[in-house]
């Protein structure tokens, strides 16, 4: 006999979400995992079609999403108690609280949902934190290409990468949210359990890098992500829209992208205490290296920029600066970006708006 089925609601129906959705998604297993999604802008499409994948690592296939929400207030009005709610938004807390805005869906309680965030950036816990004080929290980082190329189209490029840690108190930066040792034992241990299920479970449809590691792991895995995401992704929009490979392969700009990398190399172990281990940890060079030959694609912040969308500027800049700072350290060449990328993207809403009011 079947067991009460999983509940799982991915909020965020894009490349991310539709991917690691249709992985998840079991409903014929002994316990069943049934994956819902909230859709946004692709909702018309996803509620009639489904979702059609097209990927490099498990060739093209479609999705049927358990069910399919509008919004967050109707999946939170379905009667349904979310297991898992998982956020796979873009990370703009200049835009938007994410932590508020899932309320409705979340049970509270250590035995409450459990908050799943595939998200770029660092420093995007901790509002969880502060609004679900004993909700279970996942963090995670996936190494990915994926792009929606059309509403209800996920295309995959390579990689399927994803590493999960809990979130108690942020032990790289303890903050004052959880102070109670009990209560951070018991978060440790109900979301280690929370995350050996979904390693079993994207293991089961042929994920074979989903990783679960510690805490501190966890942030230094994020920590390290962004030598390539704050790096490369500002310097692509500041440079006029210049590829990856080709900034690597320029030598003005190459000494640029090396000083970005060592900089975080050099400030996230007096972050976080640890160093990194350069078994697991791709140095600078060898990044830079392995960028020359990646001709395809362009950084996600360009694509946001070019788009006029916002971009992950403050969880992938602004973040790290600040917390930085809280520990006395200086990340110069990370700030002189984020002020310029800032006042960038500042000038063009402004400028938006004139042209907008010079039209009435
Ligand atoms: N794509 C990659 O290859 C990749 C790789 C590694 C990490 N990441 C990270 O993964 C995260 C997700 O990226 P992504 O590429 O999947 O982004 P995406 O394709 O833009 O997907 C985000 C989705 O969230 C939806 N959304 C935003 N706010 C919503 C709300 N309030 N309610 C319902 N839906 C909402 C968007 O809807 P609309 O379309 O209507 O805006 C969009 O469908 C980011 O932090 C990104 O940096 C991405």
């Amino acid at each position: 006999m079947a067991s009460a089925p999983v509940h799982i609601l991915i909020v965020g129906a894009g490349a991310v979400g539709c991917f690691y959705a249709s992985k998840l998604h079991q409903p014929d297993s002994s316990t069943p995992v049934l994956v819902s999604l909230v859709c946004r802008s692709n909702y018309s499409t996803i509620a009639s079609s489904g979702v059609s994948l097209e990927t490099h690592s498990f060739g093209n296939y479609h999705f049927a999403p358990h069910k399919v929400f509008p919004s967050i207030a109707s999946a939170g009005e379905a009667g349904i108690k979310w297991d898992f709610v998982v956020v796979t938004t873009k990370a703009l807390p200049d835009v938007t609280n994410d932590a508020h805005d899932i309320r409705p869906l979340v049970t509270r309680g250590l035995d409450g949902s459990c908050i799943v965030l595939i998200q770029n950036g660092v420093g995007i816990e901790e509002v969880h934190r502060e609004e679900f004080a004993e909700n279970p929290v996942v963090s995670a980082v996936t190494v990915i290409s994926a792009e929606q190329i059309r509403h209800g189209v996920i295309k995959q490029n390579r990689w399927t990468r994803i590493t999960m840690g809990a979130y108690t108190n942020g032990q790289s930066k303890p903050n004052q949210l959880v102070s109670s040792e009990h209560l951070i034992s018991q978060l440790t241990q109900n979301t280690d359990h929370h995350i050996a299920n979904l390693v079993a479970w994207f293991t089961a449809t042929g994920i074979k890098d989903a990783e679960h590691v510690s805490e501190i792991s966890l942030q230094q895995t994020r920590w390290h992500k962004l030598c390539i995401n704050a790096s490369m992704n500002p310097s692509s929009v500041l440079s006029g829209g210049t590829t990856n490979s080709r900034m690597s392969l320029d030598p003005e700009l190459r000494t640029h992208l090396k000083a970005c990398m060592d900089e975080i190399f050099t400030t996230a172990p007096q972050i976080l205490g640890i160093p990194f281990d350069e078994k697991k940890h791709a140095s600078p060079d060898r990044i830079l290296k392995s960028t020359e030959r990646n001709t395809t694609g362009k950084p996600s912040m360009l694509l946001d920029w070019s788009a006029e969308r916002p971009m992950e500027l403050e969880v992938i800049l602004g973040n790290p600066i600040r917390i930085a700072r809280r520990q006395g350290l200086e990340m110069h060449r990370l700030q002189t970006l984020y002020a310029l990328l800032k006042m960038a993207q500042l000038r063009r809403k402004e400028d938006r708006a004139e042209a907008q009011k010079a039209k009435l």
